[in-house]
């Protein structure tokens, strides 16, 4: 058995797993032999994958279509997974927005909030509670490079992904002792529907979710967070010698290149 299969045990659970990123942790993890609980809204695509995944690599995959935002996610959540033991979950599930704050609605803001944070922090108190039980177990936080600075024209995304990596590297430290460990992701601009549903562009060096995934794996267990790609690490290492007003202006203003203005 794989050295990563033997530390995070049998079952992932990835939400967002229908397209770009969780899709790819889907693949790449199936590959190494990880049984998987696959979490978003489109059914079709989840059984599709699910098929694929079952052929090709010789695992057991459960669809879990449903909506993350709804009063019954957890519920429903975890009546599929029954008593299957998730000993590595990937809070992958999000969306963004990018346009003036003013032009955006409150409503939009508030399920943007509720999908990127309240969920992953709601299914991480769920899913940790066994993890700590067998002292086995990885948990995988979808921050974002928009988490090292406040980004304008798409200030509530970049508020919500801080929110992701302070509590990725928060539990890293908090978890380690019960031989947990804890990863914030922060991908710059990779390819996948993200930038259809936010209105947004992958910017000048997109990078894949193939590469995004492989960043990660290789980091889980081995540091708090990880950028990925040389480019996008450059740019989140700068923040560190510059004023914060000088920063976030700067983040204005290379953002408003990224916002696909109609
Ligand atoms: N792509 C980038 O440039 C980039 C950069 C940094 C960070 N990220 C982060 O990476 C993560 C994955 O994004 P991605 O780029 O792979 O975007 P994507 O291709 O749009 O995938 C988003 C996934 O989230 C699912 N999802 C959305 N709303 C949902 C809901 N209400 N309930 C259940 N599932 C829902 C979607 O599935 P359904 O539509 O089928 O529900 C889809 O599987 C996000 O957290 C994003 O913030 C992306």
């Amino acid at each position: 058995m794989n050295q990563f299969k033997l530390k995070y045990g049998d079952w992932a659970l990835i939400t967002g797993a229908s397209a770009g990123i969780g899709e790819e942790f889907a693949n790449k993890l199936a590959s190494l032999g990880f049984n998987l609980v696959l979490a978003a809204r489109r059914k079709d695509r989840l059984s599709k994958l699910k098929d694929e995944l079952e052929k090709n690599y010789n695992v057991e995959v459960v669809a879990a279509p449903l909506d993350l935002l709804s009063e019954n996610y957890l519920k429903e959540l975890t009546q599929i997974i029954g008593d299957r033991h998730i000993s590595l979950l990937v809070n992958n599930a999000g969306f963004g927005y990018r346009g003036e704050f003013l032009d955006g609605s409150a409503y939009n803001d508030e399920k943007m909030i509720k999908l990127n944070c309240i969920v992953p922090t709601v299914l991480t108190h769920h899913f940790v509670k066994p993890m700590i039980e067998k002292r086995k177990g990885g948990i995988i936080f979808l921050a974002s490079l928009v988490a090292f600075q406040a980004t304008p024209t798409t200030t509530t995304y970049s508020a919500t992904k801080v929110f992701n990596a302070f509590l990725a590297e928060g539990l890293w430290y908090e978890l380690k002792k019960y031989n947990i460990d804890v990863l914030s992701l922060n991908p710059g601009g990779t390819i996948t529907e993200f930038q259809q549903v936010a209105n947004s562009t992958a910017g000048p060096m997109p990078r894949t979710a193939k590469q995004v995934v492989e960043t990660a794996l290789k980091a889980l267990g081995k540091k708090p967070s990880v950028v990925d790609g040389l480019y996008n690490k450059f740019l989140a290492v700068s923040t560190r010698f510059i004023s914060r007003r000088l920063t976030v202006s700067l983040a204005g203003k290379i953002s408003e290149l990224f916002y696909k203005k109609h």
